[in-house]
């Protein structure tokens, strides 16, 4: 099966949200990353419920939403509202976490959790087989454009086994620094989506640079 494209629009024009929206549309990708910064979580803020659901608005394939926010759980029905498929927490911001996954479940959108660099692969094996997609954090999170930190590739290697030993049935998608070089690596490692913002935003033709990453 091919690989996931995820095009993130932290990088796109925020002036003309629209076009690039229709963009992506009109390209090989398979979802909308939409990225959430409460500036408490992480050291930047990004945007809200009313940008995501004019986003959705116009998105004709599905909203993968990588919230990264303290206290998750009190927004995750607003997260259902405004159109997400996929709504991904941070590991470091949830204290309940299995609580965290039925909850976004109950309101009918697929859940996935993101590790920080730091996080080790090994605190998900008790909650694994809850989990629809796992998040591996190859920056640390809060800006776009940041230099690919190596050791995701071995995290990604270590989940894939992982989930193989607990026989669980969970997309793992790789967030930051992705480009030809790092996604090729990635997806050799046994990535299934890749999550690429300047990457493509900053590429002189974007639906060609989604095709270019597609073929990997
Ligand atoms: C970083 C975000 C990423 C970001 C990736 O906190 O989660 O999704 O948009 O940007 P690039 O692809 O430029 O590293
Ligand atoms: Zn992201």
């Amino acid at each position: 099966m091919s690989v996931i494209i995820s095009p993130s629009v932290l990088s796109c024009d925020f002036a003309n949200v629209q076009r690039d929206v229709e963009m992506i549309n009109n390209s090989e990708a398979d979802w909308f990353h939409v990225d959430v910064m409460d500036g408490v979580f992480v050291p930047n803020i990004s945007f809200g419920f009313p940008v995501i659901a004019a986003i959705n608005k116009h998105a004709k394939k599905p909203l993968d939403v990588h919230i990264m926010i303290v206290n998750p759980d009190q927004f995750v029905e607003e997260f259902a509202k405004v159109g997400t498929a996929i709504l991904t927490v941070h590991y470091e911001a949830c204290t309940h976490l299995h609580r965290t996954i039925q909850l976004i479940k109950s309101h009918g959108m697929k859940a996935g959790v993101a590790l920080n660099p730091h996080t080790n692969i090994e605190l998900l094996e008790d909650v694994i087989n809850e989990l629809d997609l796992v998040l591996i954090m190859s920056v640390n999170p809060g800006f776009g454009g940041q230099k690919f930190i190596e050791g995701a590739i071995d995290k990604v290697r270590k989940l894939k086994a992982l989930i193989e030993r607990k026989n669980a049935n969970v997309i793992i998608e790789v967030d930051g620094g992705v480009n030809l070089e790092t996604g090729a690596r990635l997806v050799e490692a046994g990535a299934d989506a890749l999550v690429a913002g300047s990457f493509v935003f900053n590429s002189s033709n974007p639906a060609q640079t989604i095709a270019d990453l597609k073929a990997l």
